[in-house]
C-alpha cells in the first residue's frame, strides 16, 4: 500500500506544518494552496484562535453569506432574521414570505413541550424481578449523586424531570435502558444531559453491585442524549380569510389558488419523493437561523426527519386546512436549540445574532425558526404553484453565473439590461456575454 499520503502524528505539528503537508501531499503546484488558506485566516490572531479552537486540526476558515430576513412578524413582535446558507434565493424568498404574513397577521406559534431525553444502555445478567423491584431506591441513589451537577440547572427551573427503567430482553438478551427525561432551560443541554448520564451508569453499576451482587451481574453499554427531541416541539401556523390570499395574481382566483397550494402541500403527505424536497425546502430556513445562532443543525436535520417518518412513511412536516373559507398553513417539527452555551456566545456572529434577535430564550428562538422554516416552505409552494421555482431562483442565481463567466462591471450591467424578463440560464448568459466581447 503506498504510505506517502498517509501521515502519523498529524494533529501534533503546527497549524502551518499542517497546510505545508496538505498542500505538498495533495495539491498541485498550479494550486497555491498554501496562500488560498492563509488569505482566509483573520487579521487578529487571538480571534483566529477563537475559530481554531472549535475544532481540530484547523487549517483556514471556510465562508458562508450571513444575510438578514426583515419583517417577520412572530407573536405579534417584529424581527429581522439572521440567516446562514449560500443557497441565492433562500433570504429573499423567506423575507417576501414574512413580509407577506405581515400585512396579514403575522406568525403565529406554540410550544409544545420543551423536554429532552437521555438514555443508558446496560445489561443484566440476572433475574429481571431483582433488577425491577429495587429500582426505585436505584432511582434514587442516581438522583442524590448527580445533585452537584444538577444544582444551577435546578436553580434555573430545569433538571431531570423522569428516570425510568424501560426492559428491551424482548429484543436482545439481558438488555435495559434507563431512559430519562430532562428540561434544560435555555441551553440546548448536551453536555449537562451526557454529564448526568455518565453518572447514572457510574451510580447504577456500584448501586447494583454493592446490594445485589448475588443476584445478577450489570454491565453498562453506553450513555447518551438522544437527538431524538419529539417532546421539544414548536408548531408555527399563518391563517386568512381565502379572500385575502393573493398568491397567483391574475392567474387564478383565489379559492382555486388556495386549493392548488393545499394540493401540493398534501402530495408531500402522501409521497415520499417529494415529501424529502417539500422538507428540504423548510429545512433551507431552519438551518440558516440554526447555524446563525451557533446551534447544531445535523441535530436538528436528523430529528427532524425522523419525526417526519414517525407514522411509518417519510411525510411533510408541514399541512395546509381550508375550512370556513379559512385558509390554514401549519408546521409542527422537533427543535432542540440553545441560546446560552455551546458556541451561542463564543462565535461573534452567533452571539451578534442572538443581539440582533433581542436575545431570545430557547422557547422564543424556538418559535423564530420555526417560523422562517414556515415562511420559506410558504415561498416555495407559492412559486411551485404559480410562476414555478426557476424564474425567481436563477434570477437570484445570475450573480454567481456572472461571477464565474469573470464578468467585468460593464458585463454585467449588460446582461443585467439584456435579460430583464427572461428566463435566466448560464449559456444564455455565456451567449450574451461572448456576443458582447466580440462586438467590444
Ligand atoms: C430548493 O432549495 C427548495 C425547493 O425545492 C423546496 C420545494 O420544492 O418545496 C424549492
Amino acid at each position: 500500500m503506498n504510505t506517502a499520503k498517509s501521515i502519523k502524528g498529524f494533529s501534533k505539528l503546527s497549524k502551518e506544518e499542517k497546510i505545508d503537508w496538505v498542500a505538498r501531499t495533495f495539491l498541485s503546484e498550479s494550486v497555491d494552496g498554501t496562500a488560498i488558506m492563509k488569505k482566509y485566516w483573520l487579521d487578529d490572531d487571538s480571534e483566529q484562535k477563537i475559530f481554531d479552537d472549535f475544532s481540530e486540526n484547523t487549517l483556514s476558515n471556510f465562508h458562508l453569506p450571513f444575510g438578514v430576513a426583515p419583517n417577520f412578524l412572530i407573536d405579534g413582535k417584529y424581527y429581522t432574521i439572521p440567516m446562514v446558507i449560500e443557497e441565492s434565493s433562500v433570504v429573499a424568498a423567506a423575507s417576501s414570505a414574512a413580509k407577506y404574513w405581515a400585512q396579514r397577521g403575522g406568525i403565529h406559534t406554540e410550544i409544545v413541550a420543551t423536554n429532552k431525553i437521555g438514555q443508558v444502555h446496560f445489561r443484566w445478567e440476572g433475574e429481571s424481578t431483582v433488577l425491577s423491584d429495587n429500582f426505585a431506591a436505584a432511582r434514587q441513589q442516581l438522583i442524590a449523586d448527580t445533585q452537584e451537577i444538577t444544582h444551577n440547572m435546578s436553580r434555573r427551573g430545569g433538571g431531570i424531570l423522569e428516570i425510568d427503567l424501560i426492559d428491551l430482553t424482548d429484543q436482545v438478551d439481558n438488555l435495559y435502558q434507563i431512559k430519562a427525561t430532562f428540561e434544560t432551560c435555555d441551553s440546548m443541554g448536551a453536555n449537562f444531559i451526557n454529564t448526568c448520564l455518565e453518572q447514572f451508569a457510574e451510580s447504577l453499576q456500584t448501586y447494583y453491585s454493592t446490594h445485589h451482587a448475588d443476584s445478577g451481574r450489570l454491565s453498562i453499554i453506553m450513555s447518551i442524549l438522544s437527538n431524538y427531541t419529539d417532546q421539544c416541539r414548536v408548531r408555527a401556523w399563518v391563517e386568512c380569510p381565502v379572500a385575502d390570499l393573493e398568491i397567483a395574481g391574475d392567474t387564478l382566483d383565489h379559492r382555486e389558488a388556495a386549493a392548488k397550494f393545499k394540493t401540493a402541500v398534501d402530495i408531500a403527505r402522501i409521497d415520499p419523493y417529494r415529501a424529502v424536497t417539500h422538507n428540504k425546502g423548510i429545512f433551507n430556513g431552519i438551518d440558516a437561523v440554526v447555524l446563525a445562532t451557533g446551534n447544531d443543525f445535523r441535530a436538528i436535520e436528523a430529528c427532524g426527519h425522523a419525526y417526519a417518518s414517525r407514522s411509518g412513511q417519510y411525510r411533510s412536516l408541514s399541512k395546509c386546512e381550508i375550512g370556513d373559507d379559512i385558509f390554514r398553513f401549519e408546521l409542527d417539527l422537533p427543535l432542540a436549540i440553545g441560546t446560552v452555551g455551546g458556541l451561542t456566545k463564543l462565535h461573534p456572529l452567533a452571539n451578534l445574532s442572538l443581539d440582533l434577535l433581542g436575545r431570545p430564550s430557547a422557547r422564543e428562538l424556538m418559535s423564530i425558526i420555526a417560523a422562517t422554516g414556515l415562511a420559506q416552505n410558504f415561498a416555495a409552494i407559492r412559486s411551485l404553484t404559480t410562476t414555478g421555482i426557476q424564474k425567481g431562483h436563477m434570477k437570484m442565481h445570475l450573480q454567481n453565473i456572472l461571477n464565474q463567466l469573470n464578468a467585468s462591471a460593464e458585463e454585467n450591467r449588460h446582461v443585467c439590461n439584456q435579460i430583464s424578463d427572461q428566463h435566466v440560464s448560464y449559456s444564455k448568459v455565456r451567449q450574451i456575454i461572448e456576443h458582447y466581447r466580440e462586438m467590444a
